[in-house]
């Protein structure tokens, strides 16, 4: 991008409310093939707005990898069970899930010291709570998992208000996935998200399951 094009960048604003974009965004299938591509001021702000998502112990389990290159999508589409989207779209971002946040752990517990959230003999007992709370390699993929989809839906959400579209995508291989983008032992690649513009040809939203189905008062068994 040139310096002039950086300059003249609008920072991206929303203004879609919550329900509308809830009740609007949807998996978009078809992209418009050679849409533009994703500014680097849309990234930032779909970015910044990701990072605010809420994780355990604030330890935000998640990183991206951006591919935006057409050849690089040419190469992951096979591994992708061939669906064209990976093709089509703008960009894919690889949503990693990292098994080990914990890496962190005395930088973010002491963010909870400096922030008046605990004090010091807590900050010492949240040190060793964290490998209590994530004993075993399922948990730690459990919370990779869990952390890194929330805020996969909340860039999701993000790219809607922004009028992108997205596709979450967990058709893939993963473990060739994890070769190709060079993802380290500890993490996981939770999903894929394919964004661009909408072509406008996807069929309408299909049935949700209702209130009553769903919703269980006090216990699992529960009715109101
Ligand atoms: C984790 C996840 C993985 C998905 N993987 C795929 C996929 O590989 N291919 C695809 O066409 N749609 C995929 N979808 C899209 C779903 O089919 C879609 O979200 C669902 O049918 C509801 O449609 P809506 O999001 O438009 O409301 C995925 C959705 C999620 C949440």
């Amino acid at each position: 991008m040139s310096e002039v094009a950086t300059i003249l960048e609008q920072e991206p604003v929303i203004t879609m409310n919550l329900e509308e974009a809830m009740q609007n965004r949807r998996s978009v299938h078809y992209f418009e093939t050679n849409g533009p591509a994703i500014t680097n001021s849309q990234w930032k702000k779909l970015f910044e707005l990701t990072a605010l998502s809420p994780s355990s112990f604030n330890f935000q389990p998640w990183d991206f990898i951006i591919v935006d290159d057409q050849k690089a999508k040419e190469e992951m589409h096979p591994l992708c069970w061939g669906q064209q989207q990976i093709l089509d779209c703008s960009a894919v971002v690889a949503v990693l899930g990292d098994k080990n946040p914990h890496r962190r752990d005395a930088e973010i517990l002491q963010q909870f010291k400096d922030n008046g959230y605990i004090d010091e003999t807590t900050r010492e007992a949240y040190m060793g709570a964290v490998d209590v709370v994530y004993p075993d390699e399922g948990r730690k993929i459990e919370h990779a998992a869990g952390g890194s989809s929330l805020a996969a839906m909340s860039f999701m959400l993000a790219a809607h208000g922004m009028n992108l579209a997205t596709l979450p995508i967990i058709g893939f291989d993963h473990d060739a996935i994890v070769k190709y983008l060079d993802v380290p032992d500890d993490y996981i690649v939770t999903m894929l998200i394919a964004v661009g513009h909408s072509a406008n040809k996807d069929l309408p939203r299909q049935q949700r399951r209702d209130f009553t189905d769903i919703v269980h008062w006090g216990k699992m068994n529960g009715k109101q």
